[in-house]
C-alpha cells in the first residue's frame, strides 16, 4: 500500500533505528521480556533485508545502550547472547550487506567481540547495503572517546585546535564511516532519543510510532519513508528558498 508511494529518487541514504517496546510487546501477551528481544531481533533482520531490497544503503539499529547495562544481568546476559545468535554470516551474505558495530566493543564478552569482528571481516566487501549496529553505545560515551582523543592528537602535534571544525569532529566519531540519517525512526510510543545519535541526528527528520518494535513490518518501514517525503527540510532557510532552490536544480 504504502510501497507504490516511495518516491525511488529520493529514498534517503540513512535510516536509524531505536528499536524500542520488546519487553511491552511481550508483556501484553503474557510472556517474558525475553520473548519479545528475541522477537524484536529476527525482526531487525526482516528489515534490513527489507531495507537493502529497497535501496536504503546505511541502517543503524539501536540495540544496546549504555544505560542499558543497568539492567538486570539475567536480561543483559540474554541480550548479549542473542547478539553473538544474530551474527549470522548467511543473512548478510546472501543480502550482500555489510556489518558494523559501533559502540563501547571492549566492555563486550571476549565471545562477542570476536563474532563482531568475524563478520566485520568477513562481510566488508558487501556493498548492497549496510548494517550498522549500536551496541553498548551512547553518544555521551562517543563524545567522550571523541574528545580524548582529539586533545591526544593535539598533544602529539597532529591536530592543530584551531583546525578544528564540525568535520573534524565528526571524523572523531564512531559513525565516520557514513552519511548522518536523513530520517530516525523511534518505535514504542517513546519521544526521546536515549542517548542515541544526538550528535548525528542534528537535522535529522525524527518519525515516532506507537508500533512495538517486533510489529514494526514492512509495511511499517514504507509507510516512515513516505511520511518523511512529505517534510520539507529547510536547513535554517525559508520554505520558499528550499523550493526556489530545487527549481534551479531541475
Ligand atoms: C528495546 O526494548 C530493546 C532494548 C532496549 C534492549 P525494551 O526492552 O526497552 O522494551 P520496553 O521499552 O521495555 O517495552
Ligand atoms: C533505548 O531504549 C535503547 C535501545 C532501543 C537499545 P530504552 O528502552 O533503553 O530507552 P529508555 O530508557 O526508555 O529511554
Ligand atoms: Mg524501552
Amino acid at each position: 500500500m504504502y510501497k507504490e508511494q516511495i518516491d525511488m529518487t529520493r529514498l534517503p541514504e540513512h535510516i536509524a533505528f531505536i528499536m524500542d517496546g520488546n519487553g511491552r510487546w511481550a508483556q501484553a501477551r503474557g510472556q517474558e521480556r525475553s520473548f519479545g528481544h528475541s522477537a524484536g531481533a529476527d525482526r531487525m533482520h526482516d528489515i534490513m533485508t527489507c531495507g537493502t531490497r529497497l535501496g536504503i544503503k546505511y541502517m543503524t539499529y539501536y540495540a544496546f545502550s549504555t544505560e542499558n547495562w543497568s539492567r538486570p544481568e539475567a536480561e543483559v546476559n540474554y541480550l548479549l547472547d542473542l547478539m553473538i545468535k544474530h551474527l549470522e554470516e548467511e543473512i548478510f551474505m546472501k543480502n550482500n550487506v555489510r556489518f558494523r558495530i559501533i559502540g563501547e566493543m571492549s566492555r563486550l564478552p571476549q565471545k562477542m567481540q570476536d563474532a563482531c569482528n568475524h563478520l566485520m571481516e568477513r562481510t566488508k566487501n558487501n556493498d548492497a547495503s549496510n548494517m550498522v549496529v549500536a551496541f553498548s553505545y551512547s553518544t555521551r560515551w562517543e563524545m567522550q572517546r571523541a574528545v580524548r582523543n582529539m586533545v591526544k592528537d593535539v598533544q602529539d602535534g597532529k591536530l592543530n585546535p584551531e583546525d578544528i571544525t564540525d568535520k573534524t569532529i565528526d571524523s572523531y566519531q564512531m559513525t565516520n564511516f557514513m552519511p548522518n540519517p536523513e530520517l530516525l525512526v523511534r518505535t514504542g510510543g517513546e519521544q526521546r532519543l536515549s542517548n542515541f545519535l544526538l550528535w548525528q541526528a542534528a537535522y535529522s527528520e525524527l518519525y515516532f510510532t506507537d508500533t512495538y518494535w517486533p510489529d514494526f513490518d514492512e509495511e511499517c518501514l514504507y509507510k516512515a519513508i513516505v511520511d518523511y517525503q512529505h517534510r520539507q527540510r529547510r536547513f535554517g532557510k525559508t520554505g520558499e528558498q528550499v523550493v526556489d532552490e530545487a527549481k534551479k536544480e531541475k
